[in-house]
């Protein structure tokens, strides 16, 4: 792997290997690149955690952090993505985070950029580093995946979140299910069917809840916040059904009292910010990793 592109690129051993990485981070273990290396973070989407994690990612492994706003590059004068990252190569940056709203705009990248690219989130379709750190977050409450019961909920069909976990933990061995609105949820969610919100619930070791993307619906809002949290949401009274031992997810940012009720945001239970902390860690071993690939020549192998 040198881009990570989808969590399609990536094998049970590829998982693992990065999961493992990331706990010897987080055990203080260090890498720094045989040569001074830069990063270039481009965010065609507002972001606040996976930016900001990249970065401090970045930052822990030595590589300088090349500043980059959309707002105030030549983008701004029509220049194209793939000009802008092409420019940013031809300065010297050795990695380019991105994340866009266009869905799968890494292709027209991938068979002429020589340095890899990191997808941040492409529109509706994947999130991977998201998911790796949600993997980081289950392994070290259950030690494995195998058999474990994983309820996703919310909006789904907008969601790069819930396709890029549907296809990484059925594919380790859990058992996933939807459930939110029966609208946002569609056929092109195979792995797992959808079930309604308490018996979901009731059955799950890990609540997952996902954000209205409310910039998804084209300004089509069906539900009030009070409607989504009394219908779909995770109120404390669903959450006094949940099973012993299980936890509650978000990949943030949390819509408090909509999706889940305030009081549940920091409750024992969850682990939305043991999350947040676990995406630096999992970003640095991703990061580490693509730099140790690009050295040996897989870069315009197609990954998608
Ligand atoms: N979870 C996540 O992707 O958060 P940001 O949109 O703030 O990066």
């Amino acid at each position: 792997m040198c881009h990570l592109l989808t969590m399609a690129n990536l094998t049970n051993a590829d998982i693992n290997e990065i999961l493992l990485d990331a706990q010897m981070f987080k055990n203080g273990s260090t890498w720094s690149s045989p040569k001074k290396m830069y990063a270039a973070n481009l965010f065609f989407e507002p972001s606040t955690r996976t930016k900001c994690s990249f970065e401090m990612a970045e930052r822990k492994l030595g590589l300088e952090v090349i500043p980059f706003e959309t707002s105030t590059s030549s983008l701004q004068k029509g220049e194209t993505l793939y000009d802008t990252v092409k420019t940013l190569e031809s300065l010297g940056v050795n990695l380019a985070v991105i994340r866009h709203n266009q869905e799968h705009y890494y292709k027209e990248l991938i068979p002429k950029i020589n340095i890899p690219i990191i997808n941040g989130g492409d529109g509706c379709g994947q999130h991977p580093t998201q998911s790796l750190l949600d993997l980081f977050t289950i392994k070290q409450e259950f030690g494995s995946f195998s058999g474990l019961n994983i309820t996703i909920i919310g909006d789904i069909s907008h969601s790069r979140v819930a396709r890029s976990n549907m296809e990484a933990l059925t594919k380790l061995g859990a058992n996933v299910v939807f459930s939110g609105p029966p609208e946002w949820f569609d056929n092109t969610f195979s792995l797992g069917n959808y079930v309604p919100i308490n018996q979901a619930i009731e059955q799950a070791d890990v609540v997952m809840l996902l954000r209205i993307q409310h910039e998804r619906h084209q300004g089509q809002s069906t539900y009030t916040s009070k409607q989504y949290h009394e219908q779909y949401g995770l109120t404390v009274e669903r959450e006094s059904r949940m099973k012993n031992g299980s936890i509650i997810m978000h990949p943030a940012p949390i819509n408090r009292n909509v999706e889940i009720a305030d009081e549940l945001v920091e409750s024992d239970k969850s682990r939305i910010f043991k999350q947040m902390e676990n995406g630096v860690y999992i970003r640095m071993a991703v990061i580490k990793r693509a730099l140790e690939n690009s050295v040996r020549g897989c870069l315009h192998e197609l990954h998608y």
